[in-house]
């Protein structure tokens, strides 16, 4: 057997195709962004009759992480690191990773977006018996299709503690060109423990701040954002007590920074992996190429500013074409976490201090709509053999989440065939937004496909689309965790 040590390094270069022109050809080479928190595979590297085998190994355990300078973040952690260490593999190599136990009470890791087998899905009670303390658990399945992913806990309210991590399948052959490759992780700050939200939450006031509102300039600090300014009326207690917004693990006083330099492209793969926080981005002095919708390739389309609900993921390239010291910007939509920022930072660019406030592209230009985006995949098409009408609803009274009424765990499976066409309709008849999620299949929503779909408040809709393609029992749940563990899930389940 082949045994080497794989070192991911920044020396990889990859062959790429332009940006607007997929028939023509061009060289890239990529770098790494943090090498330093990136997963070191366990050393081994199996060339098998068809595939190579990259192993890891992750250690859920208590951890601190610097999340400002001399503000320690102390809670539960990937391999003592927050966010957990960055899984990069090859599409088409197989993956298999190795959890081990070391918290006080059960967990499980659960690969956001890759439609792995059932049994290799990370859902308690559902795809696996959870990984008891002291225990281990071993995840293996085919790193396909490329893209950006997310992996996290599914047990319980553990992704709010830091049990979360960025997964990267590369492509083989991406269809824009570009220089550089950043993860960019975002989170909500919760420095304590999470608390379910019950009792008496929903009974305040509750005017949402709608999807797309602005904040506005003005005073204090450097986003001179109005922080208590009564947008989100009551819904302090919809919201967990968020203290900020962290761009790779870090408060704005100590942003990460990402390098550049002028005439290069900049691969930004921004993840959502938060407990409960629904972003809007944008970048100072840039506009961005929209490349990658949850992990597929859409046709690039220029925006100022795109939202993510939590567990989506968006590909944006940056042309860097406007030296300086910019700052990457994310504003929470629902709740009053101050903004976070990370900074785009031109290193041929002479000496200049970063660029304060708000970009344009938060107070105005234009933001990505899922209308915008068309897949450049095959997409399912024609009359579903199965239709699900779903009503969202909670938050008024008491502290349940549901679907048409029920709170899981008492919820009847939505019964599905294999090979069947199934169309899912959601209604939203709440104050507040439900990223909706499905594992272990992509839908198609609109011209894209995806694994997660926002759900606007009071009495927005959706739909999606999906083919029954992959046996098993799973779940699908608003990835709000608080909404999830208060009762807004279902189990879908082949016959
Ligand atoms: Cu990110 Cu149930 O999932
Ligand atoms: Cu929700």
């Amino acid at each position: 057997m082949d045994r080497r040590r794989f070192l991911q390094t920044a020396l990889t270069s990859v062959a790429a195709t332009s940006v607007f022109n997929r028939s023509v050809a061009a060289e890239g080479a990529y770098s790494v962004a943090d090498s330093a928190n990136a997963a070191e595979p366990t050393g081994r590297l199996q060339g098998g009759l068809t595939r190579p085998l990259r192993e890891f190994r992750l250690v859920a355990q208590q951890g601190e992480a610097e999340v400002a300078p001399g503000k320690v973040y102390r809670n539960w952690m990937y391999n003592g690191q927050f966010p957990g260490p960055e899984i990069r593999v090859k599409e088409g190599e197989r993956l298999r990773i190795i959890v081990e136990n070391q918290l006080p009470e059960d967990t499980t890791v659960h690969w956001h977006g890759v439609p792995v087998p059932n049994a290799m899905d990370g859902v308690p009670g559902l795809t696996q018996k959870p990984i008891a303390p002291g225990e281990s658990f071993v995840y293996e399945f085919e790193a396909t299709p490329a893209g950006s992913y997310i992996y996290h806990s599914h047990v319980g309210l553990q992704i709010d503690r830091g049990l979360i991590g960025p997964l990267v399948i590369e492509e083989a052959t991406p269809h824009v060109a570009y220089d550089r490759d950043y993860v960019l992780v975002l989170d909500d700050y919760l420095s304590g423990d999470p608390q379910p939200l019950g009792g008496s939450a929903g009974r305040g006031g509750m005017m949402g701040r709608m999807m797309g509102s602005d904040r506005e300039g003005g005073r204090d600090g450097w986003w001179g954002g109005r922080r208590d300014d009564g947008g989100m009326m009551g819904m302090g207690r919809q919201m967990p007590p968020y203290q900020g917004l962290l761009i790779g693990g870090r408060l704005p006083d100590d942003p990460r920074v990402f390098e550049t330099r002028r005439g290069e492209r900049v691969r930004l793969r921004f993840m959502n992996p938060s407990g409960a926080t629904t972003f809007r981005v944008a970048i100072g002095g840039h506009r961005m190429i929209v490349s990658h919708c949850d992990g597929r390739p859409v046709e690039p389309v220029t925006v100022d500013s795109l939202v993510l609900g939590t567990a989506e993921r968006y590909d944006v390239i940056v042309e860097a074409a406007n030296p300086g010291v910019w700052p990457i910007v994310i504003a929470a939509i629902e709740g009053n976490a101050p903004p976070g920022r990370a900074v785009l930072r031109y290193t041929d660019a002479a000496a200049t201090a970063l660029s304060e406030g708000v970009p344009e592209g938060l107070r105005g230009g234009y933001q990505l709509d899922y209308q915008d985006l068309q897949s450049l995949e095959a997409l399912p098409v024609g009359q579903p053999d199965r239709v699900f009408d779903l009503m969202l609803s909670g938050g008024m009274m008491g502290s349940a989440w549901t679907i048409n009424g029920q709170a899981y765990p008492n919820a009847d499976p939505l019964m599905i065939n294999e090979g069947e066409h199934i169309r899912f309709r959601m209604r939203n008849h709440s104050m507040m937004l439900h990223p909706m999620h499905l594992h272990g299949h992509f839908f198609r929503v609109g011209n894209v496909l995806k694994d997660t779909v926002l759900v606007a408040a009071h009495m927005g809709r959706a739909e999606f689309d999906f083919v029954a393609d992959n046996p098993g029992r799973w779940f699908f749940h608003c990835h709000n965790i608080y909404h999830m563990e208060a009762g807004m899930a279902r189990e879908v389940r082949y016959t």
